[in-house]
């Protein structure tokens, strides 16, 4: 793929720039409590900074459903942006503004006042047709940032040249979510462990029993196709289950915690993969050449659950492989277990990788692709990693 990068948009002295940055961080009493998003996209502003560019950012900040929301304000954020790259200014929650979600034309118009070019370093918000992500490259010469060029060739190298054996694991609760990314990666991998409570759909529509475990009928049809496909997809061979009763999160309400093949009695609740399936997805990614993995193979925030997530986590961090890990809830943790340094690659995106995985192309990619034929920029190849 080729994409218009800043060194493109030619001399930057005393120029303005907005700068679309993915600052969704999480927040607790007011204070940023991880600001690996904010650090991320920092070589981009001194990049744009050092060739005398005046820098604003915009950024959304959860789901406030376009009305402002206090505790949803960019103050935590603006604080600790001015601790790591002191003299850029950030615009308040884009997500304040209903035209933000709804791709609104008008509200592209008035972020791009005053600026003469755009850069998006949102890769996580790239999926999204949102007005900032689509609307300003529209409007202004507009270019990717450099995290963004990371996060795109780390993804689209999986589809082009992964290195050999190509092993996916995917985990999380929605079967939804991930049945598109699941039908692409079973044509470009060599092998996929499916784990986490999406496995539960798939168990069923191989005639398992599942307990009270999560599943979704709606798609017992397209898991069975999948199955059905001679795809190298393979499903948990044992399972941990808490008994009825039992509340997940909570080991003081009780219930009994049990190992199971891969059935489950009336009324339990399957919440991890069990011991031999978590030393078989180990094992097969210590052999594996290429790592892709989203998703938590099971309720990994209660202790009584995160063994295959921990066992998974520790061979990610071991093999010699290269690992590409999806953000989101497997991001988060490989952080709360040490180990995000220990992957090749931690996508700061989660959604968006999945969605670059299995498209090959975000409407945030397409409109700075769009934006450099409609203006004549120069662009460059991305697809491969260095
Ligand atoms: C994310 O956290 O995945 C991105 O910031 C996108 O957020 P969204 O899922 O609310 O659009």
């Amino acid at each position: 793929m080729r994409l218009p990068t800043i060194p493109d948009l030619g001399d930057l002295a005393g120029r303005r720039v907005l700068l679309r940055a993915d600052l969704n961080v999480p927040l607790r009493g007011g204070e940023v409590t991880d600001d690996t998003r904010i650090r991320e996209v920092v070589p981009t502003i001194r990049m744009l900074c050092e060739a005398g560019a005046e820098v604003t950012l915009c950024s959304h900040l959860g789901r406030p459903g376009g009305r402002p929301e206090v505790a949803l304000g960019m103050a935590p954020v603006r604080r600790r942006l001015a601790e790591l790259a002191p003299g850029v200014e950030l615009l308040e929650n884009l997500r304040f503004d209903p035209g933000e979600e709804a791709g609104d034309p008008a509200l592209a118009e008035r972020l791009v006042a005053g600026h003469d070019v755009f850069v998006n370093d949102a890769f996580a918000v790239s999926h999204r047709a949102h007005a900032s992500v689509v609307g300003p490259p529209r409007l202004l010469p507009s270019a990717a940032g450099l995290l963004m060029l990371v996060e795109v060739a780390e993804i689209l190298s999986l589809r082009t040249a992964p290195r050999r054996p190509f092993v996916v694991v995917l985990g999380g609760a929605k079967i939804a979510d991930k049945l598109g990314v699941v039908r692409a990666v079973c044509e470009l991998a060599d092998t996929v462990l499916v784990g986490g409570a999406m496995c539960f759909t798939f168990l069923a529509a191989t005639g398992h029993r599942i307990g009270d475990s999560l599943f979704d009928s709606d798609h017992l049809a397209d898991c069975r196709a999948l199955l059905d496909g001679g795809f190298p997809l393979h499903l948990p061979e044992d399972l941990v289950g808490l008994a009825p009763g039992g509340v997940l999160g909570d080991p003081a309400a009780g219930g009994a915690v049990r190992q199971f093949g891969s059935d489950l009695p009336d009324g339990w609740l399957g919440a991890d993969i069990g011991p031999g399936t978590a030393a078989f997805f180990a094992d097969t990614i210590l052999d594996a050449g290429t790592v892709f993995w989203n998703g938590p193979l099971g309720a990994f925030e209660d202790p009584r659950f995160a063994a295959g997530t921990i066992t998974v986590a520790e061979a990610l961090a071991e093999t010699r492989a290269h690992t590409v890990v999806g953000g989101g809830d497997s991001g988060a943790a490989l952080t709360s277990m040490g180990l995000a340094r220990s992957v090749s690659h931690l996508s700061t995106g989660g959604g968006a990788s999945l969605e670059l995985l299995e498209h090959g192309d975000l409407p945030g990619l397409a409109a700075l692709r769009e934006s450099a034929e409609h203006l004549s920029l120069p662009t460059h190849e991305v697809d491969e990693r260095d």
